[in-house]
């Protein structure tokens, strides 16, 4: 197929990437065909993956206003994703024009998209790199540069770690980044799993394998230690329509079965 202006050269076009399977799952459009094909075929297994990728989304947007009310205002995002609505930046930057947001993503399109939204918005940048080099990130000249590690940040770790897998020790990178925080910060994780799924989640799982980042489900346990001694705010690590639903609609038919928990949590 031929290259859309908006998609960066280089790219393989002839793969399904995951941050354009959830651009697609959450109304974007910056997906090909063969992106829409794997969803599709995902959506098969298992149905309700286009509800909990919204309330993925939702949960995003909580908890960032919920921050920014806080008083927070530098969130490192990490596993941003292709550009949507209710963007990191916008949501914080519509209550405090001083927030600063630093993006990160392994996502070439995602890179690229960020970059052209956040043009001439100087108090945010956008990152090409991988969640597990949490040195790197770390050390980046735009982190350095946006971010006062001396003050509380919000890392955002949504919908990313079930991407890395186990050989890439993704505990010991969330273990890093959360340990150059000071006292107040935050973390905010979402995470896919196979608690509460039928075998069809197992099934739908393996197709991620198309794209160049294969999921790696995990449990309850697994994911809360990514906290490690921060306090959970109410209500805990939970199936995502749990996490403090605006709306009974927002809950659906079977939360439990959302198949993705999501929590966050502060440095005491
Ligand atoms: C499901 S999207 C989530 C987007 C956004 N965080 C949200 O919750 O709405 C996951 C994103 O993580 C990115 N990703 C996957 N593996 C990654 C890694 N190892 N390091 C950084 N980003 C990664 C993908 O490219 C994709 O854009």
């Amino acid at each position: 197929m031929t290259r859309p202006s908006w998609a960066p050269e280089g790219i393989d076009l002839d793969r399904p990437s995951a941050s354009r399977v959830y651009d697609y799952f959450v109304g974007g459009m910056h997906n090909f065909e063969i992106d829409r094909e794997l969803a599709q075929m995902i959506e098969k297994f298992t149905p309700n993956v286009a509800e909990t990728m919204r309330a993925n989304r939702d949960l995003l947007r909580r908890a960032v206003r919920l921050l920014t009310d806080a008083g927070i205002d530098q969130f490192l995002d990490l596993g941003s994703g292709i550009p949507t609505v209710g963007n990191v930046h916008e949501v914080a930057q519509a209550r405090n024009p001083q927030a600063r947001v630093v993006y990160v993503d392994i996502d070439p399109v995602a890179v690229a998209h960020s970059q052209a939204i956040l043009d001439g918005n100087p108090l945010t940048a956008v990152i090409h790199a991988d969640v597990a080099q949490a040195d790197s990130i770390l050390s980046s000249p735009d982190v350095r540069r946006l971010l006062d590690f001396e003050r509380p940040i919000a890392v955002l770790l949504l919908g990313v770690l079930h991407f890395v897998p186990d050989e890439s020790d993704p505990a010991a990178a969330v273990a890093k980044l959360l340990d150059a925080c000071v006292p107040g910060s935050y973390v905010a994780i979402t995470h896919a799993t196979a608690d509460g799924q039928p075998q069809e989640v197992l099934d739908a799982q393996k197709l991620s394998g198309r794209t160049s980042t294969e999921i790696t489900l995990r449990g309850r346990d697994e994911i809360a230690a990514y906290f490690g001694d921060w306090t959970l705010l109410e209500p805990g690590l939970v199936q995502l329509p749990l996490w403090r639903p605006e709306d009974p609609a927002d809950i659906g038919e079977n939360p439990e079965r959302s198949g993705a928990y999501g929590g966050l949590a502060k440095k005491d």
